[in-house]
């Protein structure tokens, strides 16, 4: 007998070749925590009551897989409030980067903020994240540049796991050069790749390694050192590639055999064939498109061609994308990047599992997943796209437990 049967419910199972994987009047079973029945009602092999312990009525709302977002910087001190005013005279994103200001200020808040004041901060955020409906999100380091500052955010970040949701966690080592490294970038790169991420790796406080390659940021042979040092070390890897400048990053990833190449503005079409075929995940950010006041578009046409998986996600963080709202990305990907509102939903559920490779967990109704759902006040799945700055979700589930402190 199963746990519980979902039953008065339309399913968006994200689980189909196009579209929404829709499902009217469909029925999910619960098992153990996982996706064990999904089907049209009518299918069921017998009266809901006599197939589980529980019968719930989802009331004919609208179902989605949990929500995934798959690249944050959730966890930092203070806030570049100051560097916004900054921008809005005139000021470069870049400008401010070479100044002092940007990433390496945000360093300085962090380094200064001791576990107890980064863990109610992040708190604050992901509580804004799951009161729409994110079930799972990743967790960048990278405001730290040292070995203590590091581990600490990334065990901030896996405290986050008493709130239900699922974590992954990414060491950023490779985001900027700390202050006390200026002008020795490959002083510091050894510094990651021979001490900072063997230690992380060694304590378990992280499934993936992350790069940032830009003209601001690191080059090539750097990341590429740090990519190697991670597989080293048994872990996957990310980039942040192609955001201000086209650094062949998205090629790279993928001689990688990254999980995801994100941001991805400048990236070639050679870039975006090498991701076709290392199977590598483009994760769109238009938050940081939007807030950066970018110009040039990300190449949708080219990834949809090449047939590479499309994510979107928030990129919350305190510089370039101030966010904690996942619906106004599938708003802004749909309106700033013309993706479709299916393709906006697969970029926040399957391909985002994809990006974390979390693919056979979650991101699906499908049996044999986590039984991960948000049940939405909604007509239509496109809704989830089309409104702006409206919370439609009427409760989340995780694990087949619904997701506390805010669901009761
Ligand atoms: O994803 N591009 C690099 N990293 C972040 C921005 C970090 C910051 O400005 O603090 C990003 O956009
Ligand atoms: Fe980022």
């Amino acid at each position: 007998m199963w746990d519980a049967l979902w039953i008065n419910a339309n399913l968006a199972t994200m689980d189909g070749d196009t579209g929404y994987g829709a499902i009217e009047d469909g029925a999910i079973a619960v098992a153990d925590g996982q996706i064990a029945w999904v089907g049209p009602r009518a299918d069921l092999p017998g009266a809901p009551d006599t197939l589980a312990r529980e019968v719930q009525d989802a009331g004919g709302r609208w179902v989605t897989p949990g929500l995934v977002d798959c690249h944050t910087h959730l966890v930092y001190g203070g806030n570049r409030s100051r560097e916004f005013a900054l921008r809005l005279d005139g000021a470069s994103y870049e400008e401010i980067a070479r100044a002092g200001g940007g990433i390496v200020s945000t360093v300085a808040a962090t380094r200064a903020a001791d576990q107890e004041i980064l863990l109610r901060d992040a708190r604050r955020r992901l509580a804004a994240l799951q009161a729409e409906g994110v079930t799972t999100v990743e967790i960048k380091s990278g405001y730290g540049l040292d070995a203590e500052t590091e581990c600490r955010m990334l065990r901030v970040a896996g405290l986050l796991q008493d709130t239900g949701i699922r974590v992954r966690r990414t060491y950023l080592g490779a985001h900027a050069t700390p202050p006390e490294y200026k002008g020795d970038a490959e002083g510091y790169i050894d510094q990651v790749c021979d001490h900072v991420l063997p230690q992380v790796a060694d304590a378990g406080l992280a499934d993936a390694v992350d790069g940032f390659l830009e003209r601001i940021a690191f080059t090539s042979a750097q990341i590429t050192r740090v990519f190697e040092a991670a597989h080293r070390h048994g872990l996957a890897v990310k980039l942040h590639a192609d955001q201000l400048t086209d650094g062949d990053g998205a090629a790279l990833a993928a001689e990688y055999r990254a999980l995801s190449a994100d941001h991805l503005e400048y990236t070639s079409e050679n870039g975006v064939k090498a991701m076709a075929q290392a199977a590598t995940v483009a994760v769109l950010l238009p938050g940081a498109f939007y807030t950066l006041r970018e110009t040039r578009l990300p190449p949708i046409d080219a990834l949809r061609r090449h047939g590479v998986p499309m994510a979107v996600a928030t990129d919350s963080n305190p510089g370039s994308a101030p966010v904690t709202s996942l619906l106004l990305m599938l708003n802004m990907a749909c309106t700033l990047f013309r993706l479709t509102t299916a393709e906006a939903l697969t970029g926040v559920t399957r391909n985002a599992a994809q990006a974390l490779g979390l693919q056979d967990v979650c991101g699906r109704l499908a049996a044999g997943l986590a039984a991960d759902f948000v049940l939405w006040d909604i007509d239509d799945p496109a809704e989830l796209c089309y409104r702006i700055g409206w919370n439609p979700r009427a409760m989340s589930v995780v694990g087949g437990k619904p997701l506390f402190p805010s669901d009761g």
